[in-house]
């Protein structure tokens, strides 16, 4: 598959039907805050968008920054984790935030990301790209529904992960990094979802190869046990 013009489309509809979440900068802002970009992505990674709005609200009115959660006391944070589960996040959160003070910022590349605590690929793209604009190929489950039926990828997960990857940077836009793997995630969770697909509605059905199949939903393949 040659590569696409997948980001105008998808980004012309974020414009208009991007999800509001607390995170997230408001239309025509500013930058969104790292220390708040940071917060939610690590709090995103195991948990839903839904369960995880209270806890981000909670979080940021009692720690609004890198400095104050730093300067938290530990069984204060474990406590107000509670609930969010994988407990070994909250721990390499406050690791990550006492890294990130003795820094005096968040790092804003990639690489560097990836060197603090309890950031992996996923945290360390979406950070780079959502926080400070860079380009970066971000990948998470509902990206991965989502390329995985543009291209109509008959490779089964996990192996396909690759080649998932590749797809997606193949289409990831020099501008905007941060908005386009916001937008792959809000049509992933609202629009291309695991069943029945709401592809009437998807900007993107012109480009969809696993539209064209008649079976989008049949994607991503799953290796059989
Ligand atoms: N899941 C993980 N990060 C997200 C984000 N920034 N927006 C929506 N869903 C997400």
């Amino acid at each position: 598959n040659a590569p696409r013009a997948i980001a105008a489309p998808l980004l012309h509809w974020y414009d208009a039907h991007a999800r509001v979440l607390p995170w997230r900068a408001a239309p025509g802002a500013n930058a969104p805050d790292p220390y708040r970009v940071w917060l939610s992505e690590v709090m995103l990674q195991q948990t839903q968008v839904a369960s995880v709005i209270p806890y981000f609200e909670t979080f940021t009115t009692r720690w609004p920054s890198f400095a104050a959660l730093a300067a938290a006391d530990d069984a204060d944070v474990m406590a107000a984790w509670a609930g969010l589960g994988y407990y070994a996040r909250a721990r390499n959160l406050l690791a990550c935030a006492r890294e990130v003070a003795a820094l005096g910022r968040l790092p804003e590349t990639e690489a560097e990301l990836l060197k603090l605590r309890g950031i992996g690929a996923y945290t360390g793209a979406a950070i780079a790209a959502i926080a400070f604009g860079q380009r970066a190929v971000v990948v998470d489950a509902n990206v991965e529904r989502v390329v995985t039926r543009l291209f109509a990828l008959a490779e089964p997960l996990p192996g396909a992960r690759p080649r998932i990857r590749a797809l997606t940077d193949t289409i990831t836009p020099d501008a905007r990094a941060g908005d386009f793997a916001q937008a792959m995630m809000d049509l992933g969770s609202g629009i291309c979802t695991a069943r029945a697909p709401r592809c009437l509605l998807c900007p993107l059905r012109p480009d969809c190869d696993g539209f064209a199949t008649g079976a989008p939903e049949a994607f991503p393949v799953k290796a059989k046990k």
